[in-house]
């Protein structure tokens, strides 16, 4: 398989196997050799690697076409401008949505999660009225609606999880009243793994009339999303999770909601007249992109995207289940660990503790390896508090991996227990 920078079709690709090999020769990070060893990279929840093309795009930009977009008359900025709007193209096709008015250009899934807070939660939310998230959030997805629960008097609720990690469903529908005015839940969780049943959910929360923002941060890098089967309102995913870069994200919005919200932020680009008393939107999705966006990164972002479409989300959700598959067995095997997130649907995320050490030191030590896990809380404090633990020692799967990789990671741990035994 070759890839290149320019646009390719996104069709939803057909599953077929992975050349591993290939693809890992598209992603220079993964010659280097971390402190003597062959970098083993295992913290894809935390950020993803970037193949080349993504390099291309942004230093190409910056090389090449920088200007800026929508207010030029000049060459560079009209080509800056049709590349921007090609690359919102793009993500409303990757998702699915039913136009790319919807999709609106944000830092990442965080900007998305408070664009939502501050513009339909404060609009919408009154002393008495809640809105329902779970107890295995990302801090993205909790903080946002403390803070507007803090600014109207409404009230937040978590559904709970199980010993395994999984949703009680039935304990999250008798949490949906008359009074929930929003759902907030997570697809896939960083902590944990456990995918979501979203479409399941998103049915019983409309059932009620109540909206739901799905945070995707760690489902769009992984399965297949198609906004308009899960029937979700809002959906938001990071930029540099789905192998391109820092600083972009997407928020989705249904537009008829869209529509109906006040702006996020005021400035340049977002209006359609201001005098010095008042000014009126722009129409969708400009009024949600105040002043200048991250014009480089978005068209990182394009490429990431072709890149991954290219490979085909079917593909890379099967290979990726192998890994973790592997992962699981192998690690599992290693007396005195503990796996934290054992759900029937899982994707890409294998979090554990060993007795006796601290994560913080399993990843010192794997560190000395070569191997790049993450060890801590995941932003997901009340996860770590459901479990009993301060924190885990996370490995986390990308397209790239390999089981060669999960061997070291294995071998890894081994050392770690005779360190510390
Ligand atoms: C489930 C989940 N939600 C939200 C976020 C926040 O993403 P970002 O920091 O890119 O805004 C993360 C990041 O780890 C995440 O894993």
């Amino acid at each position: 398989m070759s890839f290149s920078a320019v646009a390719v079709p996104l069709a939803r690709c057909p599953a077929v196997p992975l050349d591993v090999a290939r693809i890992r020769e598209d992603f220079p990070i993964l010659r280097q050799r971390i402190r003597g060893k062959p970098l083993v990279y295992l913290d894809n929840a935390a950020t993803s690697q970037k193949p080349q093309v993504v390099i291309d795009a942004v230093t190409r930009f910056y090389a090449a076409e920088n200007a800026n977009i929508h207010r030029g008359v000049h060459y560079l900025s009209e080509r800056a401008t049709v590349a921007y709007d090609e690359a919102r193209e793009k993500v409303a096709r990757f998702l699915n949505a039913h136009s790319s008015r919807e999709i609106i250009f944000t830092r990442g899934t965080t900007e998305g999660i408070n664009l939502v807070a501050q513009t339909y939660g404060r609009t919408h939310l009154k002393p008495g009225d809640d809105i329902v998230i779970t107890a295995m959030e990302h801090h993205s997805n909790i903080v946002p609606w403390q803070l507007v629960c803090e600014q109207t008097g409404a009230t937040l609720r978590a559904a709970p999880i199980s010993d395994q990690g999984e949703l009680d469903v039935d304990a999250f529908e008798r949490l949906l009243g008359d009074r929930t005015r929003l759902v907030a839940l997570v697809h896939v969780s960083n902590a944990l793994g456990t995918i979501n049943p979203i479409k399941r959910l998103v049915a019983l929360a409309h059932a009620r009339g109540i909206p739901v923002l799905v945070d995707g941060a760690q489902a769009a890098p992984h399965l297949q999303v198609d906004v308009q089967n899960l029937d979700c309102d809002f959906f938001a995913f990071s930029g540099h999770k789905i192998f391109g870069p820092t600083g972009v994200g997407v928020l989705y919005g249904r537009e008829a909601l869209l529509e109906r919200m006040p702006p996020y932020q005021g400035g340049g680009d977002m209006i359609a007249t201001v005098t010095l008393q008042r000014s009126t939107w722009a129409p969708l999705p400009a009024k949600f992109e105040a002043g200048t966006p991250m014009i480089a990164q978005v068209l990182g972002l394009g490429a990431a995207l072709d890149y991954v479409s290219k490979l085909g989300l079917d593909a890379i959700a099967a290979w990726e289940q192998d890994l973790l598959g592997y992962a699981t067995e192998r690690v599992s095997q290693i007396k005195g660990i503990r796996v934290i997130g054992t759900a029937r649907d899982k994707a890409s995320v294998l979090g554990f503790v060993l007795e006796g050490v601290h994560p913080h030191d399993i990843g010192t030590v794997l560190d000395d390896a070569g191997i790049a896990i993450r060890a801590g809380h995941h932003c997901a404090q009340p996860v770590m508090e459901r479990f009993g633990v301060s924190g885990t020692a996370r490995a986390s799967f990308a397209f790239y991996n390999t089981r060669a990789e999960i061997d070291v990671l294995a071998d890894g741990l081994m050392t770690v227990k005779k360190m510390f035994a």
